[in-house]
């Protein structure tokens, strides 16, 4: 089913991870608000209702169903809560739910905060479309949409963990992209730069870094109700890459043009860095 005009962001039965705050919060907003059924799954239930709330408040139809991304039994399990309150079978999945973590160095950064991060922000992406792609390909119809990061690409230091997790989201979504041609499967992969969330209150983030990280968004973030906007109608374009700002787009193209330049100019940024005097704090286990 494609919705109106031949978009498929419209009239769709949808289902949002991390859908309780920021990117998935707008996402459900701006799916609702294109006609469609949403499902508000985040891991925090109270905070996936404040979507709904404000979903319905606006005359749309959405229900919060409580997920841990990271643990497959519980996609699993959301998928068929999804079905029975659509009725039907899922026409898009977006797979949003993830943290922040950086600041420290590779060997400083603990071993719980590699598997932390993995666990949700590239398992949590594999579960999605582990359990959805499937059912999707076999419905000959609908859309995944994952959420990576301008990290997938841009590999900066101190961000060992977050750039492995999101570079894994891009390849996973590059593969199926590529594997659902024909299917009438539609794949999207966002990569975004700064974006104005709530994703630094609880990321796993030294101080120095969450502070430098913390002004970059508040001087050069985009709104997240903007970057669903913008990556909704790139994927009913039919467009894979999703670069919602002019610098992510401006580092895509220099990582492409030019990688060893690039990855010498990361180089040079680490050794200017403010946050290296913070590096000492780093407990690694
Ligand atoms: N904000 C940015 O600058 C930025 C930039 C690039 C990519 N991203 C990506 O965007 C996505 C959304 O992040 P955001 O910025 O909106 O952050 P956010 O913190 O505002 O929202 C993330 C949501 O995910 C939920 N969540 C966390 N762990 C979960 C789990 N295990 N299972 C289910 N839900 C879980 C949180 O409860 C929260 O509601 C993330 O994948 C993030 O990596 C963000």
């Amino acid at each position: 089913m494609i919705g109106i005009g031949g978009k498929r962001s419209h009239d769709t039965l949808a289902l949002v991870t991390g859908a309780g705050s920021g990117i998935g919060q707008a996402f459900a907003a701006e799916l609702a608000g294109r006609g469609g059924s949403v499902v508000c799954s985040d891991i925090d239930e109270t905070a996936a209702q404040r979507t709904v709330d404000a979903i319905v408040d606006q005359g749309g139809k959405a229900v919060a169903i409580r997920c841990d991304v990271s643990q497959a039994e519980e996609v699993r399990a959301l998928a068929d809560d999804a079905r029975g309150w659509f009725g039907a079978t899922p026409t898009m999945i977006v797979n949003n739910a993830g943290v922040g973590a950086g600041g420290r160095l590779v060997g400083e950064t603990s071993l719980a905060d590699w598997e932390w991060t993995l666990g949700i922000n590239l398992w949590g992406v594999i579960h999605g479309c582990h359990v959805f792609a499937p059912i999707l390909r076999e419905a000959g119809r609908g859309s995944i949409i994952n959420v990576a990061s301008s990290a997938s690409f841009g590999s900066l230091p101190r961000m060992a963990a977050y750039n492995v997790s999101k570079a894994g989201v891009l390849a996973l979504s590059e593969t199926l992209k590529g594997e659902l041609a024909g299917t009438g499967v539609h794949v999207s992969v966002l990569c975004p730069t700064f974006v104005k969330t709530n994703i630094l209150e609880s990321g796993r983030i030294s101080a120095e870094s969450n502070s430098l990280a913390g002004t970059l968004m508040r001087l050069t973030g985009m709104s997240a109700a903007r970057v669903a906007r913008t990556t909704l109608d790139t994927h009913d374009r039919g467009g894979l890459y999703v670069m919602p700002q002019l610098d992510a787009k401006a580092l895509w193209r220099l990582k492409r043009a030019a990688p060893g330049v690039f990855t010498r100019g990361t180089g040079v940024l680490e050794r200017v860095s403010p946050v290296r005097r913070d590096s000492s704090k780093g407990t690694p286990s």
